[in-house]
């Protein structure tokens, strides 16, 4: 094992400094993307991706990323490497690891992805787990940023289910000093210790999600099953029928506030069309936004901090 590695696992293995230095890179690096100045930090070097459930954002942004930082990306998948007939997770890491320089997976439960990173020679990047999603978020606070200054001080409204966006919005809320008002139908309540959380200051649970939109700057939801939990699809759709973001529920919230969504959506389940496609939705930056913000990451993990 070495030391001295440093992965994305979840949003705090980052600390506030280190995430303001990251957005103020992502948009450097989205600067010259716009210009097609040429920007190969990463040239020579190689990113693992490994999916073990469906991308298309995550994909393509980390492909297409590595790619434009003048470096390779090679897709792996567990249907058809040894991945996926029960190889060790750490012998697979200890064996991926000595041959590309940065490794990216999407995985099942968090264990997963730590048990990945403890045999990892290379810096881990989580691309999605049944608990976090820290790539996501990185890319939502860069595009509210872009649209509305800082977040500090600002208040969240997550409406839905209470899974890997939402624990992770929890996560980045106490690492960047905002709230989040968390609204969730009964049975599916947030548990504030998965998202290991120092202290309760940042969120507040609402029953009624109109009154988690009130005032708040920002509404942002997501499906109402995630990847893995298909089996409670029909049962949910009826737990969370009065769960979506609607028009009346965007009119509680500030008169500025954005909607986000990760993608992929369900119009006419958690969100209505005339949110997503209206004219406070940010989906389509949220949505680039995941490219720059993830440049700016690997550039991070694999060379520190570049002021050019
Ligand atoms: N938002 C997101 O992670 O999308 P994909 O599942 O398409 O990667
Ligand atoms: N919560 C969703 C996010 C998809 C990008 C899931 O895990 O399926």
């Amino acid at each position: 094992m070495t030391l001295g590695i440093r992965h994305f696992l979840q949003f705090r293995d980052l600390d506030r400094e280190e995430l303001e230095y990251l957005f103020r890179r992502s948009r450097v690096i989205k600067e010259r993307f716009k210009r097609y100045q040429p920007h190969h930090p990463l040239a020579d070097r190689t990113l693992a991706m490994i999916f073990e459930k469906s991308s298309t954002r995550t994909r393509l942004s980390f492909e297409a990323g590595m790619h434009q930082l003048g470096g390779v990306a090679i897709y792996l998948n567990t249907r058809d490497t040894q991945l996926g007939r029960g190889e060790p997770v750490e012998d697979a890491a200890q064996v991926i690891s000595r041959m590309v320089d940065i490794v990216m997976i999407r995985t099942f439960e968090q264990a997963i992805i730590e048990r990945f990173a403890r045999h990892s020679r290379v810096p881990v990047i989580n691309g999605l787990t049944n608990e976090f999603h820290p790539c996501q978020i990185l890319a939502d606070i860069f595009t509210y940023i872009e649209h509305r200054g800082e977040i500090r001080g600002r208040t969240v409204a997550w409406i839905g289910d209470a899974n890997n966006m939402c624990y992770t919005w929890l996560q980045a809320a106490e690492i960047l000093g905002f709230k989040v008002h968390v609204s969730t139908p009964p049975g599916y309540a947030v548990e504030p210790e998965q998202a290991g959380l120092d202290g309760t200051d940042h969120f507040q649970v609402f029953a009624d999600p109109m009154q988690a939109c009130q005032g708040v700057d920002l509404v942002t939801t997501d499906v109402w099953t995630s990847m893995g939990f298909e089996a409670e699809n029909e049962v949910r759709k009826q737990a969370f029928v009065d769960w979506q973001v609607d028009t009346d529920m965007m009119a509680m919230a500030a008169r500025d506030a954005l909607f986000m969504h990760c993608l992929p959506a369900h119009r006419g389940e958690e969100v209505a069309p005339e949110v997503i496609d209206g004219p406070r939705s940010v989906v389509w930056d949220e949505a680039e936004n995941r490219l720059h913000t993830q440049k700016a990451l690997m550039e991070y993990l694999l060379l520190g901090r570049i002021e050019d």
